[in-house]
């Protein structure tokens, strides 16, 4: 493949977003969202207050039991409003039914987190994976679980790495060969994908002393890296929000600049488009990833915590780091896509995303520099992009489904992030479910 320094024709993109857009199963994106408990928890100020309370002190307490008894509080708290649910409520309110129906928060929440989360551990994922796999996705599991707030918390965590990591390589060995999955132009790819996050791996929080965090990080991360490496597992690297930014960089970089991971695991990191400085910090990326065999994975996503970057800086009086606007984010993650694919084969590269546009710019740039689609990877999240799996699939390219795995306690971060997303009126998912024209949703940001 060629390095090339042209952009895709907009008439390109143009007719691959229609392509993709003519193999979705419900002949329309979101299709596969079940809006129902989203909405439910949207429209309920009480209710959204609660979660949002919840993911703000769950830190704060000193074990898991105790945040499990908070959030429980918080939410019969919110269901002692009236709300469109009060029959289900008043149904839950009684002795004999309410083991059956549940309160009408948490059964509203529980609903949301079957949608995103595909199981309790990673024990209980593996049918599930199989079945992706059935239907031509590979999958990265995430182990929920996020702010460790002991050394025991986060040495639970990594342990839990360590069985999620026999869990998937059981789950996969026997499982038939898939070329668009199996392999891609610099070799093959490990069907055992694992995502984690550092905020997990480590209590510390030092924003302005990284080096602090990451070696508490890395003393726990390399016990993983060397299982990942027999296991010939992928082993991801998570961002998480800006304070931590530095940190999750170090760690990943300097643990795979040590000898003994010179040559595998297969791993990964995260470039967050959103951010003002990541064309910086792909310059850093890339002069690794150019070192390494197997190449780094680079995972490029838009960034999950606006809301929370933008609320934190606005508190310290700093300018945010975050482009201000979605038009903003999305060319940026244009450009980054392009430098990226143009990029390899120093670099894998997944782009994560289900904004139709963002997806078809991917794979038009990818066609226009010659490529067929087997040195691009997609990624989409369990829950939200469904149908857009299904028509990667479909049109024969390589698809990734980010699979989250662990309790609701541990998952209430990650759901509040995808409620916000759900929610936002100024995206894209926005006006998918509102049924915007495939040509409306290909047009340049
Ligand atoms: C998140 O945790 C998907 O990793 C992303 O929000």
């Amino acid at each position: 493949m060629s390095a090339h320094a042209t952009t895709a024709p907009e008439e390109l993109i143009h007719r691959i977003g229609h392509e993709l857009a003519d193999a979705l199963p419900h002949h329309r994106l979101g299709g596969g969202i079940d809006r129902q408990a989203i909405d439910r928890i949207a429209a309920d100020p009480q209710l959204k207050a609660a979660l949002f309370r919840f993911v703000d002190v769950a830190p704060a307490a000193r074990s898991q039991r105790e945040a499990a008894a908070h959030l429980e509080a918080l939410l019969a708290e919110a269901d002692r409003l009236p709300g469109p649910f009060a029959a289900v409520d008043g149904l839950a309110r009684r002795p004999i039914t309410a083991p059956l129906v549940g309160r009408g928060a948490t059964w509203a929440v529980r609903r949301m987190a079957r949608q995103f989360i595909l199981a309790e551990d990673a024990a209980g994922a593996t049918r599930s994976l199989a079945k992706l796999w059935d239907e031509g996705a590979a999958t990265a599991l995430d182990l929920l679980g996020e702010a460790s707030v002991s050394d025991a918390e986060a040495d639970t965590y990594a342990a839990r790495c360590l069985d999620a990591l026999e869990q998937l390589d059981r789950a996969y060995r026997g499982l038939p060969g898939r070329p668009r999955l199996d392999a891609d132009g610099t070799g093959p790819l490990p069907r055992a994908h694992l995502s984690v996050k550092l905020s997990a791996l480590t209590p510390q929080r030092h924003p302005f002393a990284p080096e602090r965090v990451s070696e508490d990080a890395k003393r726990r991360l390399r016990p993983i890296a060397r299982r990942a490496r027999e296991l010939g597992a992928h082993l991801h690297l998570d961002s998480e929000s800006l304070d931590s930014r530095e940190a999750v960089l170090s760690t990943a970089l300097e643990l795979l600049a040590e000898p003994e991971f010179a040559d595998g695991p297969s791993a990964g990191v995260v470039l967050q488009a959103y951010l003002r400085d990541a064309d910086e910090v792909l310059d850093r990326l890339l002069v690794t990833a150019g070192r390494r065999k197997p190449p780094l994975l680079v995972r490029l996503v838009k960034g999950a915590y606006w809301d929370h970057e933008v609320i934190d800086a606005r508190q310290h009086g700093w300018t945010p780091a975050v482009h201000p606007d979605q038009a903003a984010t999305d060319r940026a993650y244009e450009a980054l896509t392009r430098r990226l694919l143009d990029a390899r084969p120093a670099v894998r590269v997944a782009i994560a995303s289900h904004n139709l546009r963002s997806v078809a710019h991917a794979i038009a740039h990818d066609r226009h520099g010659g490529g067929d689609g087997r040195d691009l990877e997609l990624q989409v999240l369990l829950g939200l992009g469904e149908d857009l799996r299904t028509a990667l699939a479909r049109r024969g390219l390589r698809v990734r489904v980010y699979c989250p795995v662990g309790d609701l306690v541990a998952g209430m971060a990650y759901l509040v992030r995808r409620l916000l997303e759900n929610t936002a009126s100024d995206s894209f998912l926005d006006r998918q479910a509102h049924g915007a024209s495939v040509d409306d949703l290909v047009r340049a940001p």
